[in-house]
């Protein structure tokens, strides 16, 4: 009894702080896109490349990894250029995973955030390098002189986001996802996963940035619990795993005007999915579930302080683009 209302309490407070994720959302994408606008500055840099890496991080984008990064920082009272610098480092490695991503190799996509992909825009060798030079922007933006961090955890932090972006995460998480579609079979044919192998595909390819960028708060802050770094990587873990059905949920039923990129391409690549391994409505039952055990994890360690990192677990589940 106690406990259902401690739950009501818990949730009111959640949807007071619903009206002011979108300001919390549109000041991180602020304090990033400002950040990086300055760090891709065109002096001195082949133009071609720098105009191709500022149309991959400037052409939209929600930003919620960098928004988690610093939601997760400021719940141990941690803010200012230090999150700021690992928000923008993981944004450098998003977008760069998503000009990988497009290229003709991998999914072969025109559109992107509403705009031509990189290659599209420029060519494939050009977008093949502003990949590239994203991807290592992000260490060198981690390295930077004059932040106010201990050289221990500097390393940390570099060592977990080099882990999750690498063969241990995303692009170990790209590789089997182009591995389901059957395009290494000798016959071609999808590998027709089953649930524990699409988890685990997921949990690499989109959940291990999204964890990244929450339990990047607990590595910067002074002095984090156990059982706070436990609940934050369990809420990275179910947001990552929410966020991936979300976009293949959307992948079938999502505007294209919305969205910003092409649809209904899961199904035809014959690409390892929750959604065509549960279909939809079970797709959503589970976005459901993941929704709920996330925000349980994060209310149960930080009560009413973890308001927002809820709200956004709700964000995802309505998101229509
Ligand atoms: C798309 O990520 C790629 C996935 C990991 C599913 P986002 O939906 O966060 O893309 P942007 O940054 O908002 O465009
Ligand atoms: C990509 O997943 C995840 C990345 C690591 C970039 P998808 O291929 O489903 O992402 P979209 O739908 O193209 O954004
Ligand atoms: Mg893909
Ligand atoms: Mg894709
Ligand atoms: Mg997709």
């Amino acid at each position: 009894m106690f406990q259902r209302a401690r739950q009501t309490v818990l949730h009111k407070k959640a949807d007071m702080k619903t009206s002011d994720l979108n300001v919390a959302l549109e000041q991180a994408a602020g304090a990033v896109n400002g950040f990086l606008s300055e760090v891709l500055s065109e002096e001195r840099r082949p133009p071609r490349l720098i105009e191709a890496m500022r149309h991959a991080v400037f052409a939209g984008g929600k930003r919620m990894r960098p928004f988690l990064v610093i939601e997760s920082a400021r719940l141990f009272g941690v803010e200012g250029a230090l999150p700021l610098t690992v928000a923008a480092a993981l944004e450098a490695i998003h977008c760069y995973s998503l000009v990988h991503d497009d290229l003709p190799a991998m999914d072969d996509d025109d559109l992107r955030r509403g705009q031509p992909t990189v290659h599209r825009a420029y060519d494939e060798a050009t977008a093949i390098l502003a990949g590239d030079a994203l991807l290592t922007l992000a260490f060198s933006l981690l390295t930077a002189p004059g932040l106010k961090v201990t050289a221990g955890k500097r390393v940390k932090l570099i060592g977990a986001l080099a882990g999750a972006a690498g063969i241990d995460g995303m692009v170990g998480g790209q590789m089997l996802d182009l591995a389901a579609e059957g395009r290494f079979a000798a016959n071609g044919k999808p590998q027709r996963l089953g649930e524990r192998a699409v988890r685990r595909l997921q949990a690499l390819k989109t959940g291990a940035l999204i964890e990244f960028a929450v339990t990047a708060g607990a590595i910067l802050a002074p002095r984090a619990t156990t059982a706070e770094k436990k609940a934050l990587r369990i809420y990275g873990r179910e947001l990552g795993l929410a966020f991936q059905i979300k976009d293949d949920l959307l992948d079938v039923e999502g505007e294209v005007a919305l969205v910003g990129k092409a649809l209904a391409k899961d199904a035809e690549a014959g690409k390892g999915t929750l959604v065509s391994l549960l279909g939809i409505d079970g797709a959503r039952r589970e976005l459901d579930r993941a929704t709920e055990t996330g925000r349980q994890a994060v209310f149960a360690a930080f009560g009413g302080r973890a308001g927002m990192l809820a709200a956004l677990l709700d964000f995802n589940r309505a998101r229509n683009h």
